[in-house]
């Protein structure tokens, strides 16, 4: 997903600026490019197509120089990725450079309105009207004409903007596209990202929508669309930039992957009252009394979130016993669904940016649902908008494909549950045993990713098969879905998640020794079922992988591999099952040779419809 950073100081800019893209790439780009003010009438660009190393060739083949600069890596929506549509974008005269992020709706009326008044447009893209409208509103003041430009926009946007004819400053805007503010010492910054300027501050400013900062040497100011000034706090990151770097691993994803012991601690600690069987979640911002009146609720959330908010279902309707639904955010935007006061819309995403998300949010929101956010990242849109939230507490997650965000959700939604379970129904006894088991966690995910050089002899296997299917039956059915998708997402492998049992209905005509089968099937209540399942597939030649939790003579000479894990609750299991198929996409990826961290047409965080 596009990325921008800016920065004003004393300092050469250029350097800072590409340091700062690269903090970035983890988000998924296809070009870069930067911007620089040197004192001339006109801006200096450079930009390229590809990987920012690209982009570094151009400007040591071209040096630009300044100490006001802004930059930005772009994920292709209107025109397809090419140095010509990369940002920053120009004005007519070059005297104007801006770098966007989001989509601005409206574009083709305004490209033709200005067209007509004698515009020449250079790129395909929807950002470069901004640059031409902010030309066609200059006034000798940068802020003044951005302001005119944005009120005649219609979409989203995160901006950053500088000007030869009003050097010094960048001017910022944001709507629907997050932004915020690096305050340094004598130097400033714009970003999109935290992670792009954690290097050389960790005071920020979140930007809300409808804000617009002017940022200078001299310090920054922030004003709404009409020029009212506003009044905005400095947050403090807590995040250590080697939590942002690979720590030893050849990749994002397999770091993150072993953090998950970790990241899952954390997501428990300080929340899990063990003794007393119950979950202490500060953040949800509800009285007791509404809490108690909650009788129905909607989860909503994109990829990987949607699956854990599936077993968030589950986990609730069969303790807490209210009713719930999980719905794709993108379908619950567009449809008229069923929404009370007493509904309770739990929205469910790592980056808490993503586009559809936050629109299924404000829409529930707007029926008069009360929201609950569980969001990773701290002071995102979602968790800034949400009426409370539990923050998953897992750390920055690089890798796109996501993983250990998922198992913090999961752990999040169990204590979600226990919240609600104990107020209604629950023994302490019944909540104690959950607790104690969900203390276990860690370890036995220690005791699993201890074991991963099985998990990649099995991978050495599986790597050239074209397809997978996986195989699961209650609280494992949706870790299916991940294993799936995760095996897609990165090793472009066709992979098809099913209920277990659905298999005779369809996907059995696809089983011959081509066809490997993953089984999700620790000792559970629908271990025995599994079995005559596996039996299906043996007695058509297929070739199974099967995860389960104990010797099992009833498994004896029907399977082909087999990768054990330690024994939980059946609603837990999910959050055990769930690492070695992680495991297995990331070593069959990485032995297809393929870039695991940044895969193909994926972004981290989509922040487009
Ligand atoms: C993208 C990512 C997925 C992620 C989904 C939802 O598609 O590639 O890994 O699951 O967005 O993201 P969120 O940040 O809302 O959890």
């Amino acid at each position: 997903m596009c990325g921008i950073v800016g920065y004003v100081g004393s300092k050469a800019a250029a350097p800072l600026l590409i340091a700062g893209l690269k903090r970035l790439e983890y988000r998924g780009y296809d070009s870069a490019g930067v911007s620089l003010l040197n004192g001339g009438a006109q801006v200096q660009t450079r930009k390229a197509k590809g990987k920012i190393a690209m982009l570094e060739e151009a400007v040591g083949g071209s040096p630009v120089t300044g100490t006001t600069g802004i930059a930005h890596t772009r994920w292709a929506t209107h025109g397809p990725p090419n140095e010509c549509n990369a940002h920053p974008h120009h004005d007519c005269t070059d005297e104007i450079a801006v770098v966007h992020n989001g989509i601005i709706e409206n574009y083709s009326t305004l490209r033709k309105r200005l067209i007509e008044k004698g515009h020449t447009f250079r790129s395909e893209t929807d950002t470069e009207v901004l640059a031409h409208l902010i030309e066609e509103a200059f006034d000798g003041n940068l802020e003044d004409a951005v302001m005119d430009a944005l009120r005649l926009v219609e979409g989203t946007y995160g901006i950053a903007v500088l000007s030869t004819r009003d050097p010094g400053k960048i001017v910022a805007a944001r709507k629907g596209s997050p932004l915020l503010i690096g305050v340094g010492e004598g130097e400033y910054f714009v970003a999109s990202d935290v992670a792009a300027i954690l290097q050389y501050t960790r005071e920020v400013i979140y930007l809300d929508d409808g804000e617009v900062a002017v940022v200078t040497t001299d310090g920054y100011s922030v004003c709404d669309l009409k020029a009212r000034p506003v009044g905005k706090g400095i947050s403090r990151i807590e995040w250590d930039l080697d939590q942002i770097e690979k720590g030893g691993y050849d990749h994002f994803m397999l770091k993150e992957i072993f953090e998950q012991p970790q990241t899952i601690e954390n997501t428990m600690r300080g929340r899990l009252v063990v003794e007393e069987g119950y979950a202490k979640l500060g953040g949800l911002n509800i009285t007791r009394e509404e809490l108690q009146n909650i009788d129905n609720m909607i989860i909503t959330a994109c990829g990987t979130s949607w699956h854990s908010g599936l077993i968030g279902e589950l986990m609730i309707e069969e303790y807490a016993r209210i009713r719930v639904e999980t719905e794709y955010a993108s379908e619950f935007r567009y449809r008229n669904p069923i929404v009370d006061p007493n509904t309770l819309c739990v929205v469910i995403s790592q980056s808490g940016e993503t586009a559809d998300t936050l629109a299924a949010m404000r829409e529930a929101k707007e029926r008069g649902a009360r929201t609950l956010g569980l969001v990773n990242v701290v002071g995102s849109t979602i968790a800034r908008e949400d009426d409370g939230g539990v923050y998953l507490l897992a750390g920055p997650e690089i890798g796109v494909a996501s993983t250990k965000a998922f198992t913090s959700q999961v752990v999040a939604l169990a204590l979600l549950m226990l919240t609600f379970a104990r107020r209604r129904d629950m023994s302490a006894s019944r909540g104690r045993e959950i607790a104690q088991a969900m203390v276990k966690l860690p370890e036995q995910i220690q005791e699993i990713l201890e074991d991963a050089p099985t998990i990649e002899i099995i991978a050495e296997q599986f790597k050239d098969a074209t397809n997978f299917l996986y195989l699961g039956r209650g609280y494992n059915f949706p870790v299916a879905l991940e294993g799936a998708l995760k095996l897609k997402e990165i090793s472009y492998i066709h992979a098809e998640g099913y209920p277990a049992a659905e298999m005779k209905h369809g996907p059995i005509a696809l089983i011959d020794e081509n066809m490997p089968v993953v089984f999700i099937a620790p000792h559970d209540s629908v271990f025995e079922k599994i079995v005559s399942n596996i039996q299906e597939v043996k007695a058509r030649g297929g070739r199974s992988i099967v995860i389960t939790s104990r010797d099992e003579p009833a498994l004896e000479g029907l399977i082909d591999f087999e990768i054990r894990i330690p024994e939980t609750l059946e609603m837990l299991y999910p959050i055990l099952t769930v690492i070695p198929l992680q495991l297995l996409s990331y070593y069959i990826a990485a032995k297809r040779g393929l870039d695991v961290d940044q895969p193909r047409n994926l972004a981290k965080s989509v922040t487009v419809e």
